[in-house]
């Protein structure tokens, strides 16, 4: 069988797995984009106990490994609540909590390179913290954190490969199975590598480029 034909085989289950790998990446991503806006404010409120919760947080999901948070879950919280867990809920909950804690870092980064004076103006209006935060700060940070959060978002669709080690069939995985019935690792793992580069190739395509776009317009500076 030439090398096209093998890959024109495999591609239907290639893209099954794709479907996992992108589901879980959205939303790990969209769950990690709330979780760590709430830990950057937590952080950067100057409220001790606050911060200090939010520092742990974001040095314990960054300071260790996605793989080990992922048996963390997948066997610690069956041990905890009695029975077993469905997998992918696992996945979700472990690349959240994980990506979480990169997020935030870099949402307080873009709040924090908001200009101090834009605070105070809108203080000085009678705003209170929360209505300057959410009115004048976070509109101007969102546009700044637009190009690491796609970098987040790339970093965490390659993440997503992890899971497979707690049973889920996402491409790389898949592609793995493949092989272990067509022993054609060299069509394979490069077929699994191009859907790769495509789908980041898109992403920092349509989602960073076309959003930084759309943001600028209404800018006059
Ligand atoms: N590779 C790193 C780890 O094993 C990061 C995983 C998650 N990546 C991310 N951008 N959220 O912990």
């Amino acid at each position: 069988m030439d090398t096209l034909q093998v890959i024109f085989d495999a591609l239907p289950a290639l893209l099954v797995g794709l479907k996992l790998t992108i589901e879980l990446t959205a939303l790990a991503v969209f769950f990690g984009c709330i979780i760590g806006l709430f830990i950057a404010l937590a952080r950067i409120s100057g409220i001790g106990i606050l911060k200090s919760l939010a520092v742990a947080y974001t040095e314990f999901f960054r300071g260790t490994p996605l793989l080990v948070q992922l048996f963390m879950v997948f066997f610690g919280l069956p041990q905890l609540i009695g029975h077993p867990v469905n997998a992918f809920s696992v996945a979700v909950v472990a690349c959240s909590l994980n990506s979480g804690a990169y997020v935030a870092e870099i949402f307080r980064a873009g709040i924090q390179s908001i200009e101090r004076g834009q605070m105070e103006a809108a203080r000085s209006l009678g705003m209170t913290y929360a209505q300057a935060m959410r009115y004048i700060i976070l509109p101007q940070a969102f546009k700044r954190v637009i190009p690491p959060l796609g970098n987040e978002f790339i970093a965490m669709m390659k993440d997503t490969s992890l899971v497979s080690v707690i049973g889920l069939a996402e491409l790389a995985r898949t592609g793995q199975l493949i092989i272990a019935t067509t022993y054609r690792a060299i069509e394979i793992w490069l077929a699994v590598a191009l859907i790769y580069l495509i789908m980041t190739l898109l992403i920092s395509h349509f989602f960073v480029h076309r959003m930084e776009r759309r943001l600028k317009t209404g800018d006059h500076s």
